[in-house]
Formats: C-alpha cells, sequence, structure tokens
C-alpha cells in the first residue's frame, strides 16, 4: 500500500472518488491526509466524515510563493507520502515543490492537455466549436498544467451543451481516470522514461484512452 497526500482547493468530488476507491479495496493505497490551501473548501468536510486527517496551509497568510510552498511541503513531508495528487488545487506550485516531488506528483486537469490549459476549459472548448473534449491525469512540471501524460478521456461535445452540461460529462471521466492512474502508480505498472510515461503492460497503455461514444451512430 502506497502512502498517498491529497491537495483540494474547493469541493473535492476527484478526492472522494479517490477516496471510495480506496475504501472499497479497488485502490492499493492509504490516503494519509487531505490538504487544502484554503479553509473553507468544502472538500475538508467529506474527508473528515471518512476519518482521514486534514489541514489547511492557507496562501493568503503567506507573503510569497515561495514561503507558502514550503510551509505546504512541510505538511505534506509530515505524512511522509510516496504520492501527492493534485485533485482540483488551483494554485500554481512553484519549480522547487515541483521538483521536490518530480514523479510522484499527480494532476488532474479537465481538458485534452496540451489543448487549455489554465481556466475556462469548458467554456473555451464549447467557444471553439470542439466536437471532442476531455480531461488528462499527468505528471506535474514546473510548467503549468504540462508534463508527461499517464492518461486522457475524451468525451463529445454534443448540440446544445452549455459550460454545466459539459463540466458534468468531463467530471463524470475525472472520477473513472484519477483512481485509474493512482492504481497504476500504486502498482507500480508506469515510469517515467526520457520525459515520457511508459507502462508495462500494452493493456494499460490501451487502456490510458478512454474514446468517446458517437452520439447518435
Ligand atoms: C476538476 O474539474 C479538476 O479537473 C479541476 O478542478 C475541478 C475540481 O473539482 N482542476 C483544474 O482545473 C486544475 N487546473 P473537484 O474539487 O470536485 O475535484
Amino acid at each position: 500500500m502506497i502512502r498517498v497526500v491529497i491537495l483540494i482547493s474547493g469541493r473535492g468530488s476527484n478526492m472522494a472518488s479517490l477516496l471510495a476507491a480506496a475504501d472499497s479495496g479497488a485502490l492499493p493505497a492509504h490516503i494519509v491526509g487531505v490538504l487544502a490551501n484554503r479553509p473553507d473548501a468544502s472538500g475538508l468536510n467529506t474527508a473528515s466524515a471518512c476519518g482521514v486527517p486534514t489541514a489547511v496551509v492557507d496562501h493568503r497568510q503567506f507573503a510569497s510563493r515561495e514561503e507558502f510552498d514550503t510551509a505546504m511541503a512541510a505538511a505534506i513531508d509530515h505524512f511522509a507520502p510516496d504520492l501527492v495528487v493534485l485533485a482540483g488545487f488551483m494554485r500554481i506550485l512553484g519549480e522547487a515543490f515541483v521538483r521536490h516531488y518530480q514523479g510522484r506528483l499527480l494532476n488532474i486537469h479537465p481538458s485534452l492537455l496540451p489543448s487549455f490549459p489554465g481556466l475556462h476549459t469548458h467554456r473555451r472548448a464549447l467557444a471553439e466549436g470542439l466536437r471532442i473534449h476531455g480531461c488528462t491525469v499527468h505528471f506535474v512540471t514546473p510548467d503549468l498544467d504540462h508534463g508527461p501524460i499517464v492518461v486522457q478521456a475524451a468525451v463529445p461535445v454534443l448540440d446544445g451543451d452549455d459550460e454545466a452540461t459539459l463540466a458534468a460529462r468531463v467530471l463524470a471521466q475525472e472520477h473513472r481516470v484519477y483512481p485509474l492512474a493512482v492504481r497504476w502508480f500504486a502498482e507500480a505498472r508506469l515510469r517515467l522514461a526520457d520525459g515520457r510515461v511508459v507502462f508495462d503492460s500494452p493493456q494499460d497503455g490501451a487502456a490510458a484512452l478512454i474514446a468517446p461514444q458517437a452520439a447518435g451512430g
């Protein structure tokens, strides 16, 4: 069982999907702590209700990004994790922080990277008239929403979609792929080679793309 710390900023539905997977035995991981950069992150209550220790490192209490990063890293390392999982964590982390967790820091992003790094991904996908959108789990590098891709799930963009309906369709896939990616990491089924993710089994590699179902055939 690997030790996992999850970082959140808000509602924490991805965190909840990981907690549920660990609880059911589907994920050979012990979620040892949940940390938030905001005291009002509602996911903290969800984590506490599941009996997971929580802590807040409030970014507003720090004069600089570096000081916040240092305090956050100390709070994380207190739990001695094998893996740190960003799950709707909405602060940019500095280079020293990212290097400290290199190869053991995952993020989920609500777009098919490298399209649409940053915010408002669903709005931007709709504005571009995309037919396919989705989400990405990747190892974190110092570049924002960038880094070796572990798994992507695609969804169709349907006529009549708005930001909320598209976000919900993508989120359902996020809840599917994040536990999958963390399980692969926990079972040492993937590794980084020359900045790319390599799977030990071709089946896992094939499963790392979840394709959309065409509506209407
Ligand atoms: C998720 O859609 C996640 O992909 C996104 O924030 C949402 C958090 O939801 N993350 C980012 O945009 C990071 N760049 P959750 O708190 O319910 O998991």
